[in-house]
């Protein structure tokens, strides 16, 4: 009798915690071999939940993408493979008339997590960290799932933003400078660390339920200010360059006035960095000439 209640427990826990890792999300993989790049210059300037941006304003928790762009269901073999690991500078307004890709050469979330492992098992280094465990990054991947579910933005995009602002590292620190950014997106001063400027405390290993508020507090945004999907809102834009422009928007709080993604304040590679990474770039030298 014990027996089965504590296999009907364990079955529950299952079903709660939704959509867990497979395997291969968390097997060990060769370390990076070239010099891999990600985080940004002096911090990021998400919008406050005040600041109307392209005159829309939305709350900033709970955000949710409306219409076409919303993806409202988990599918891993969802784009072109792996695609290229390779890096090409991108320029202009984020639309495929400037030279920026279609989402048809996005790579699939399952290449782009399994690739990215070699980012990931190794990236908090960078910030004299130990490095993540196995269950952590399956934490990570299961986040991202849940996340995505959530709010609807697009798993890739969450991955592509995640690895730019920390390679995935769950004790990446606290930075910024007019906002503060916390944790594994570098949100808008987010509560959930496992690196915590406030107190000190480093989290080894560090709980799944912050893994999953830091993804969500990146995705859905935080009691101060936007995340990814209030981002996607703002440009208002429908095509494909919405997610670069809310790459922008994340980074910088706007859009240049000339509408160049390269242009205005904080990192200047940051949305063709993104596209780059949803396109196969994790080991490919990083040939941004932006960021000088
Ligand atoms: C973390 O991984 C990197 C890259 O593989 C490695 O150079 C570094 O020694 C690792 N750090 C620790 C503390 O194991
Ligand atoms: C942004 O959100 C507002 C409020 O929910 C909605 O009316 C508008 O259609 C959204 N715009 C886009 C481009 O998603």
């Amino acid at each position: 009798m014990l027996y089965t209640k504590s296999i009907f427990a364990a079955l529950m826990a299952a079903v709660a915690t939704a959509i867990p890792y497979p395997p291969e999300a968390t097997s060990a993989v060769p370390p990076a071999t070239g010099t891999v790049t990600f985080g940004h210059k002096g911090g990021n300037f998400q919008p406050s939940k005040t600041v109307p941006v392209n005159g829309v304003h939305v709350d900033a928790t709970g955000g949710q993408v409306n219409g076409n762009l919303g993806v409202h269901s988990i599918n891993n073999q969802d784009g072109n493979g792996a695609g290229s690991d390779s890096y090409t500078t991108y320029s202009g307004d984020g639309t495929t008339g400037q030279g920026w890709p279609g989402q048809s050469s996005w790579v699939s979330f399952e290449n782009m997590f399994n690739n990215n492992k070699a980012i990931m098992f190794g990236s908090c280094s960078q910030y004299g960290q130990p490095n993540d465990s196995g269950p952590e990054i399956g934490a990570i991947y299961d986040s991202i799932q849940e996340v995505a579910s959530e709010t609807f933005v697009d798993h890739r995009f969450i991955l592509a933003i995640m690895i730019q602002e920390s390679g995935g590292c769950v004790r990446a620190p606290t930075s910024g400078t007019v906002v503060r950014n916390p944790g594994l997106m570098q949100d808008h001063n987010g509560d959930a660390t496992c690196n915590s400027d406030i107190t000190g405390q480093v989290d080894n290993p560090c709980p799944t339920s912050t893994v999953t508020q830091m993804i969500r507090e990146g995705a859905a945004g935080t009691n101060d200010g936007d995340g990814l999907a209030q981002c996607i809102n703002e440009s208002q834009a429908s095509d494909v360059s919405a997610f670069y422009k809310a790459a922008r928007i994340y980074n910088s709080g706007s859009i240049d006035p000339s509408g160049a993604l390269q242009s205005g304040v904080a990192t200047h590679c940051y949305a063709s960095d993104i596209a780059n990474r949803l396109t196969g770039w994790v080991q490919a030298p990083h040939t941004c000439p932006y960021d000088g």
